[in-house]
C-alpha cells in the first residue's frame, strides 16, 4: 500500500481551515510537510514544536503578490531537497455586489484574482518546472463548487476564479501525464470554516442544511484524508478529475 510517509509536500493556506486540517493529517501520516501561511503564524509554529523542524517548514507569503509567490516556491523547495506534491488551496472569499462603486468592485474582483487564480497559474507553472526535472509529481487545487454550478452575484470573481483553476488543472493533467505529473481538483461546497462563516450566517444555518443531502454540515476534517488519498498516488489514475464535496449540495 502506497503511504505518504516519504512524501514531501507542501500545503499553501495551512495556517487555518482546510488547509490546516490537511497539514494535520498529513503530519499524523508522516509526511514531510513545508507549511505555507500569510498571517496567521501561531498554528503553524505550534505544528512545527509539535513534529520538530526536520518533519516541519514553515514559509510566509503574500499569495497577491506574484513575487513573493515565487519567491516562497522556490524557499519551499529547498527545504526538504524537493517537493513530490504541492497542495494549492489558500485562497479568499468576498462578498461584493455589483452594485457597489465601480472602483471598489474592480480591487475586489482584482484582489480574488490575484489570490485565486494568479498564484496557482505562478505555483503551476512553477511545479511543473520542478516536477519535469525528476519526472514524477502532483499537484492537488482545492477549488470550489462554485466552479460547477456558479455562485450569487456577490461572488461572481470567486466563482470565476475557481472556474480558471479547475481548467488550468485539466490542462495540467492532459498535457503533462508524459512527464508523470498528475492533477486533482477537489470541490468543497459550503465547509465549517472562518471562510463560509459569514456567507452561511447570511443565508441562515437552518437554510444551508436544508440544501445539502446529508444532515450535516462539512467540516475540514472531512476533506482532509481525500487530499492524503491522492497525495499517497493511490488515485493516480484519475489525474484530471474534479471530485465533489459538498455533503450532496449539488450533485451531477
Ligand atoms: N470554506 C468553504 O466553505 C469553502 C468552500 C469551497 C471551497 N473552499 C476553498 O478552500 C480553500 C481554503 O478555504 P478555507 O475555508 O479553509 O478558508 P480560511 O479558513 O479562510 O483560510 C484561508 C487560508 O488562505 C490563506 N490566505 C488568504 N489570503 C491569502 C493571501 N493573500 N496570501 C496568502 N495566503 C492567504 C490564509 O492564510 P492566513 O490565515 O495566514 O492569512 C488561510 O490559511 C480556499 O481555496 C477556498 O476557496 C472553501
Amino acid at each position: 500500500m502506497k503511504e505518504i510517509s516519504e512524501e514531501r509536500i507542501l500545503v499553501t493556506g495551512a495556517s487555518r481551515g482546510i488547509g490546516l486540517a490537511i497539514a494535520r493529517h498529513m503530519l499524523a501520516k508522516g509526511a514531510h510537510l513545508v507549511l505555507h501561511y500569510h498571517s496567521t503564524a501561531e498554528s503553524v509554529e505550534s505544528l512545527q514544536n509539535e513534529y520538530g523542524r526536520d518533519k516541519v517548514a514553515i514559509v510566509r507569503a503574500n499569495l497577491e503578490q506574484a513575487e513573493q509567490t515565487a519567491k516562497m516556491f522556490v524557499e519551499a523547495s529547498e527545504y526538504f531537497g524537493g517537493l513530490d506534491t504541492v497542495v494549492i488551496n489558500a485562497g479568499v472569499f468576498e462578498p461584493c455586489s455589483i452594485d457597489t462603486a465601480w472602483e471598489k468592485w474592480f480591487k475586489s474582483w482584482q484582489r480574488t484574482i490575484r489570490v485565486n487564480l494568479d498564484s496557482a497559474g505562478i505555483l503551476t507553472r512553477l511545479c511543473l518546472g520542478h516536477f519535469r526535472k525528476k519526472n514524477q509529481g502532483r499537484l492537488i487545487y482545492i477549488g470550489s463548487r462554485a466552479a460547477i454550478r456558479g455562485e450569487t452575484q456577490e461572488y461572481l470573481a470567486y466563482a470565476a476564479s475557481k472556474g480558471g483553476l479547475t481548467s488550468l488543472a485539466k490542462s495540467v493533467a492532459r498535457s503533462f501525464g508524459r512527464y508523470n505529473i498528475k492533477s486533482f481538483v477537489i470541490a468543497p461546497g459550503f465547509t465549517r470554516t472562518d471562510m463560509a462563516m459569514e456567507a452561511i450566517a447570511n443565508i441562515g444555518e437552518e437554510q444551508v442544511l436544508e440544501n445539502l443531502a446529508l444532515n450535516e454540515l462539512t467540516t475540514p476534517e472531512d476533506i482532509a484524508p481525500l487530499v492524503s488519498f491522492i497525495a499517497s498516488g493511490q488515485m493516480d489514475h484519475a489525474t484530471g478529475t474534479t471530485i465533489d464535496l459538498n455533503a450532496g449540495s449539488h450533485i451531477r
